[in-house]
């Protein structure tokens, strides 16, 4: 499916995306999956896929005064529709295609991935894009709030844009970040959720 059908889709899901059904308990886990993924003494942090910015509040709360977080979306609308929620400057949005990455290689202390891997297409091409952004003792990081299985049930029912977007087993995205070059992977993948961690240095 094309990008840009992918992008009018998303755009106008914005307004209604922070009212969709959510997994019971669904904030408090993002505010989990934000500690576990995410070093508090990251500086430059980038929310892959942000969306209406379910990261930002857990990850401003984690992140120092001086850290960076920079919002990319390739939708205009859900990156406005985030911008009125805070006017905290450590935030960036930023208005992108993550598939043509425009930052420099080896920024960012933190890439964060929640609820975007399967819409950029095969999992080992955008794995290897997103890690060329991660600095060299920095993590990149997946996460779900189901696992792959159901998200992919799901995605499939949705048909349309995403229906084709599926995530590969935790295991499987682990093994292709063991292969970039990371030293200490996570991986767990079940109904209760997805996660799946990597480090390039020894953080
Ligand atoms: C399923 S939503 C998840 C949003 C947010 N991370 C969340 O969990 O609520 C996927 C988001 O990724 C964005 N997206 C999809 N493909 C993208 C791409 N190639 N580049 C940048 N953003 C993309 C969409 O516009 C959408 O906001």
């Amino acid at each position: 499916m094309s990008t840009s059908a992918k992008r009018t889709y998303f755009n106008e899901l914005a307004l209604r995306w922070d009212e969709m059904p959510q997994p019971p308990g669904a904030s408090e886990r993002v505010a989990a999956f934000c500690r576990r993924a995410c070093p508090s003494e990251a500086r430059w942090v980038l929310d892959v896929g942000s969306g209406t910015g379910v990261l930002v509040a857990p990850l401003l709360e984690r992140l120092g005064p001086e850290a960076r977080l920079v919002e990319l979306d390739f939708a205009p609308a859900m990156l406005r529709h985030a911008a009125s929620k805070t006017t905290d400057a450590r935030l960036l949005a930023v208005c992108a295609d993550a598939l043509a990455m425009p930052f420099p290689p080896g920024l960012f202390d933190a890439v964060l991935c929640f609820g975007i891997l399967p819409h950029l297409g095969p999992a080992p091409q955008a794995l290897s894009l997103l890690w060329g952004a991660v600095a060299p003792s920095g993590v990149l990081a997946v996460g779900h709030l189901m696992g792959s299985r159901e998200l992919n049930a799901r995605h499939r029912s949705f048909g349309g844009p995403i229906g084709e977007d599926l995530l590969p087993e935790a295991a499987e995205v682990a093994g292709l970040l063991l292969e970039l070059g990371a030293v200490a992977v996570e991986a767990e993948d079940s109904t209760g959720g997805y996660f799946v961690r990597a480090a390039k240095g020894t953080r």
